[in-house]
């Protein structure tokens, strides 16, 4: 569903019913939607006639049937709600409901009660290769914690007006586009639209102007591509914002100069603060609505929030000194909200975030603690690249680029990009006996990457080299490799096979860069 207010509705609906949703972000191709239908084996299927991109449209009828065409699942039913009174889109065969049509023949429902662990949705993330892994939210705890995160961290008063500029599809947009402004009582904006280009870089501005919005939670990428456009924020100028108590920030690393901007342009405290999809709301953060400082030190995310016992320990398990790195883990047990399981798979949600760390929630974040237990995020310990806010696994884009029948060998580690945080970036090895012209195979790759995992991974960047970097064990050194592309110290463990490798690779890099 595209960002309008029946996507709401139906998530709304849904809860009302006691009928679990999981919403699919629209940037994902059908190869992807089709295994989350296998997985998650909707009764329903609700889509829209299309969404609206930068320059186009695009169509999600012909996406979902192409899914469905791929996936062996099928809903009893389809529902389609054509967009703004224009032509009307069905599926194939007119074998799709209509929106307008239901809804006209429709009668109000009770609510129907369920326990307080009952599902009220299933959101699906990356993070392991192959296995779906559809984090399943309770619906009593949730509850609890969304409306006590309203006043206790983000400070907002039932009435006031709250944007959060994300997209329903991702966590933040269920939390906090959804359900936590209206269990609170407040005016949640629903923006359909992007920080730039829809039309220009004062967008957000004038949003929280027109509006009169006291609070808002958006993604550092966001404010970097109004900055990139709008170094002086020119076009935010002629929006005066006087409610504007605080901004929120998270999805990804912030970097100073971009919070400091974000200070100054929106003329308002601006704090970044962390957490995941598992948990649904924030880990640590400035409690606005406890009376934490404003002014939090430069480059931390915040303290524990109640309910989260956060700590930084090394591999064997000891908890580190301030301002040395470690893994970031939560004592358990976790607070109400926090993911109950994995949908259809509660021993990998064991094996993947409490095996490792026993008596711990593993955040497979890695970061350190300074002396006053702020916490400082640095990198993720596990496959995901952030790629403006969201995640992707580097693991099923190389599943991705070794379909095509050139390519032996593939790693995908995050680039550093000055837009959105990183990029993925695919060191290639092509098959003995390959003529193919590189750039030919490249612009193949990008394209499977696009049909199968969808233009969200906003992958471009391939480099072909001679040979990866290997453990004995057969795996890829990701975080070393991920330091050598972007220019930094790395470590060849003993383990690595062939440690020459590194070198070549270096000079493939730097031979590609001076081609630019
Ligand atoms: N439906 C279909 N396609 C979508 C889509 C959707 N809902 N959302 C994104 N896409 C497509 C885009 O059209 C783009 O396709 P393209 O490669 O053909 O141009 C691709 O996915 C990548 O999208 P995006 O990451 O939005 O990049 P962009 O270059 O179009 O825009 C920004 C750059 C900075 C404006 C954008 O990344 C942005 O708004 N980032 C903020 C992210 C955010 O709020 N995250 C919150 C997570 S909590
Ligand atoms: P998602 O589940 O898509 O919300 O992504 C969660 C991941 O985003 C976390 O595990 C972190 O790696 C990253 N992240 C979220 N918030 C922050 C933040 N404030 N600073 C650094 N990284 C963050």
């Amino acid at each position: 569903m595209p960002m309008v207010p029946q996507a709401m509705f139906a998530m709304l609906a849904c809860a009302r019913v006691g009928a679990p949703h999981s919403l699919i972000f629209g940037g994902f191709a059908s190869k992807e939607l089709s295994v989350r239908i296998d997985h998650a084996k909707p009764k329903m299927i609700l889509t829209a006639s299309f969404g609206i991109e930068p320059g186009r449209r695009v169509a999600y009828v012909p996406l979902l049937e192409k899914a469905l065409e791929l996936s062996s699942h099928r809903p009893s039913k389809v529902l389609v709600y054509c967009r703004d009174n224009m032509e009307k889109v069905s599926m194939s065969g007119n074998s799709s409901l209509d929106w307008d049509e239901e809804m006209a023949g429709a009668r109000p429902h009770d609510c129907v009660p369920v326990s307080s662990e009952h599902p009220l949705y299933i959101l699906y993330t990356s993070g392991t290769t192959g296995t779906p892994k559809g984090v399943v939210r309770d619906t009593g705890g949730c509850a609890v914690m969304l409306k006590w995160t309203m006043s206790n961290v983000y400070g907002l008063r039932p009435g006031e007006v709250w944007w959060a500029a994300s997209d329903l599809g991702w966590v933040v947009g269920h939390s906090y586009i959804c359900y936590a402004p209206l269990l609170h009582g407040n005016v949640s904006i629903l923006y359909e639209g992007k920080p730039v280009g829809t039309p220009g870089p004062g967008a957000f501005f004038r949003v929280l102007s027109e509006h009169g919005a006291a609070g808002m939670f958006t993604a550092p990428t966001a404010v970097r591509a109004i900055r990139q456009q709008d170094p002086h924020a020119r076009s935010g100028a002629a929006y005066p914002l006087p409610r504007l108590r605080s901004v929120f920030l998270a999805g990804e690393r912030c970097d100073v100069e971009t919070l400091e901007w974000a200070k100054r342009s929106f003329g308002a405290p601006v704090l970044d603060h962390w957490w995941q999809t598992e948990t649904g709301s924030p880990i640590t953060s400035t409690c606005v609505g406890l009376g934490d400082s404003l002014t939090p030190p430069a480059g931390q995310a915040g303290k524990p929030v109640p309910g989260y016992d956060v700590t930084v320990i090394d591999d064997r398990m000891r908890r580190v000194k301030p301002g040395t790195l470690g893994n970031i883990v939560v004592r358990l047990p976790l607070p109400p909200g926090a993911a109950s399981s994995l949908w259809q798979n509660p021993a990998l949600f064991k094996e993947m975030y409490f095996t490792k760390f026993p008596g711990y929630y593993d955040t497979m974040d890695a970061g350190f603690v300074d002396q006053e237990n702020f916490l400082y995020i640095m990198s993720r310990s596990d496959d995901v690249i952030n790629v403006a806010g969201h995640r992707v696994s580097a693991g099923a884009l190389e599943e991705s680029v070794l379909q095509h029948p050139a390519v032996a060998d593939c790693a995908v580690v995050g680039l550093e990009d000055p837009l959105k945080g990183h990029v993925p970036l695919a060191l290639c090895v092509l098959k003995n006996g390959v003529r193919q012209c590189h750039d030919e195979v490249a612009r193949e790759t990008v394209k499977l990457v696009r049909d199968t995992v969808g233009p969200v991974a906003a992958f471009r960047r391939v480099l072909f080299v001679r040979g990866l970097p290997k453990t004995r064990s057969g795996k890829i050194p990701r975080s070393s490799l991920g330091n050598l592309v972007n220019g930094k110290p790395y470590k060849i463990t003993p383990t690595i096979e062939d440690p020459e490798v590194f070198k070549e690779i270096e000079k493939a890099l730097k031979s590609a860069n001076n081609s630019l």
